[in-house]
């Protein structure tokens, strides 16, 4: 049986709900590092993502300005990591310092990629389009890496407040 619900209440029933980290870099070579949960991918030939990024947010300026970035699928060890990306805001805080995540360098783009992550995407943009309220960036994967150790699971946001776990 079904019974007519607001938007919001129905929405509390989304989860668990996917987490990942949408790393970027400045001009200047600082690191930043934000939560997304509106990801998904949108084409595999070539290979896309999709990521609803909120018109505030200092990623979103970098994607503009560099038109680079990754996307990160964060381990379970990374929770409190990916809280902290996901409650500051980069523009006067070096997020990817103060995270203390390990970052190396990727293959095809500036933007570095999560050691400890499951997966990492290296994209580079394809447009921002805009059907509601909030951007969506398109990027096309240039490049993927995945977690040499195979038993490293994957972060998920399993109810409204971010808890991840
Ligand atoms: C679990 C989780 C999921 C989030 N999902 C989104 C999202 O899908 N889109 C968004 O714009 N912000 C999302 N946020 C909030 C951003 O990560 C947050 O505003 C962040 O501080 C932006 O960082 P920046 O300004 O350095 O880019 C999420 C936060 C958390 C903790």
């Amino acid at each position: 049986m079904q019974k007519i619900a607001t938007i919001e209440e129905a929405w509390d029933k989304k989860y668990p709900e996917q987490v990942v980290l949408v790393i970027t870099r400045s001009p200047e070579g600082k690191i930043n590092l934000m939560a997304v949960g509106w990801v998904c991918i949108v084409s595999d030939d070539p290979p896309m993502f999709l990521t609803g990024i909120d018109d505030g947010a200092y990623t979103l300026e970098l994607i503009r300005k560099t038109k680079e970035f990754v996307i990160a699928y964060p381990s379970r060890s990374m929770a409190e990591q990916t809280l902290y990306a996901g409650t500051v805001h980069g523009h006067h805080e070096d997020k990817g310092l103060q995270s203390g995540l390990k970052f190396i360098p990727g293959e095809k783009v500036h933007v570095p990629i999560s050691a400890d992550a499951v997966a990492n995407f290296e994209c580079r943009l394809v447009d921002i389009i805009r059907p509601g309220n909030c951007p969506l960036v398109i990027g096309q994967v240039l490049s993927s890496h995945i977690n040499a150790d195979p038993s490293v699971s994957r972060l998920v946001n399993w109810g409204k407040g971010y808890q991840l776990r």
